[in-house]
């Protein structure tokens, strides 16, 4: 089983109108919609933002739905240079920007229970949708590090404090707790996201007119994702 998971409901909401076999079950605040995707079995939620709302999502596929593989898409702050609104930033890790107990002499983002900061992604997982995304995608395909927090960022002081210390290309809420969460289960995980603002001080401007189209990029790809990651495993899911 893959589970599919976005922050708004116009992140998920193309991927639930395409599925097959559809049961829906309500756990811990999010509606998991559960059947079949271009073939393959998988389960979509919509987790709303933030770290807490995000783990806990990935939790409940884990304990609930047996998700084999976790994906998180939808859209992104670009603050890697060259990232541009509508471009695509795949991970090959994810950081917490906001977690931080350098007072205590730790590295910035340093989880100390799992002994590192960054939390790399699964590389199959980023290289297959690496080269998916650049069969199907007319923009920049980016590969780098994803950095989650429980902020909007809409400040150039932050979003250079964030590229300097962790070299992130993109700013997000959700995909470093799931990122733990699969770590913490042995789960497969990639995050995608679309660019729809610059993190800077016009961030609020541009995420509201170009986030429906980022998520619609990220959606898009998934579609053609999926079954290549059926194909590429061989086994069921
Ligand atoms: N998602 C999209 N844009 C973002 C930003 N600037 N900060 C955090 N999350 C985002």
């Amino acid at each position: 089983m893959i589970g599919i998971i976005g922050a708004m409901d116009m992140e998920v909401d193309g991927l639930k109108e395409k599925m097959s076999s559809v049961t829906v079950e309500s756990i811990g605040g999010s509606a998991f919609y559960q059947g079949v995707l271009c073939g393959v079995p998988c389960v979509v939620a919509r987790c709303g933002e933030g770290k807490v709302n995000a783990a806990m999502c990935a939790q409940t596929m884990a304990l609930q739905f047996q998700t084999s593989i976790l994906i998180n898409i939808g859209v992104a702050g670009g603050i890697g240079k060259g990232v541009c609104v509508g471009d695509l930033v795949i991970s090959n890790g994810l950081v917490q920007h906001d977690f931080d107990l350098s007072d205590l002499g730790y590295q910035k983002g340093l989880i100390t229970n799992l002994e590192k900061a960054v939390i790399p992604a699964t590389p199959m997982l980023t290289s297959l949708t690496a080269h998916v995304a650049r069969e199907v995608y007319d923009g920049n395909v980016h590969i780098g590090i994803i950095a989650t927090g429980d902020q909007f960022i809409a400040s150039r002081d932050k979003l250079l404090d964030i590229h300097s210390t962790f070299h992130a290309m993109a700013c997000e809420m959700e995909g470093a707790a799931i990122a733990q969460v699969c770590l913490l289960n042995q789960i497969d995980f990639v995050v995608i996201r679309a660019i729809s603002d610059n993190a800077d001080e016009k961030a609020d401007v541009s995420f509201e007119q170009f986030a429906p189209m980022a998520a619609q990029k990220s959606i898009d790809l998934m579609l053609k994702l999926i079954p290549a990651i059926n194909t590429q495993r061989g086994i069921s899911l």
